[in-house]
């Protein structure tokens, strides 16, 4: 039986460090949905199709993923996909708090599906989309922080050229 994954999270945007997660994921699941949470009340920098084709475009040649998007409850939508997991990274332990909190509330909303946890790569254990967008909004150089049409975008959003330029 084909095990399946949803990767959910904000991707506002999408980093290296969520490449990698999805990448190795890969070693563990057939396949993997990357999930775009729909929530504007979050008040996101990019719209949901935004988000979408820059991981869409960010994830071209690597196979078995696919991108959507959902709106509700996580558990809901990963029982919708017929998901057997949810996968989420972790970095720091900032992160554990948060996750935590996250991964008891889905499995006490639905204990068939089971959150699996990936520590990040070392190379991106600060990368976050938050301290990424800071840096690109006053122009400082996320060169290889994040895919290099997030880069692009970034610029655009802030409306700054490329270094060295
Ligand atoms: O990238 P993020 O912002 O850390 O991702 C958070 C996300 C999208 C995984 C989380 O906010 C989520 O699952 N939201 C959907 C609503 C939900 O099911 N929340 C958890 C139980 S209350």
């Amino acid at each position: 039986m084909e095990k399946l994954a949803i990767y959910p999270g904000s991707f506002d945007p999408v980093t290296n460090g969520h490449i990698d997660i999805i990448k190795r994921g890969l070693k563990l699941f057939d396949r993997i949905v990357v999930g775009i949470l729909n929530n504007p009340t979050k008040n996101p920098l990019f719209s949901v199709e935004e988000r979408r084709e820059m991981l869409e475009l960010s994830l071209q040649g690597i196979g078995r993923v696919e991108v959507d998007t959902f709106e509700g409850l996580l558990v809901d939508y990963a029982i919708k996909r017929e998901a057997h997991a949810i996968l989420r990274g972790m970095r720091a332990v900032s992160d554990f708090e948060y996750e935590f909190q996250l991964a008891l509330m889905n499995r006490r909303l639905n204990r068939d599906i089971q959150t699996v946890f990936l520590m990040t790569g070392l190379r991106w254990i600060f990368t976050s989309s938050s301290i990424i967008k800071e840096a690109a909004r006053f122009g400082g150089n996320i060169n290889g922080m994040v895919p290099a049409v997030v880069n692009q975008r970034l610029r655009e959003k802030f409306g700054h050229r490329p270094p060295n330029t």
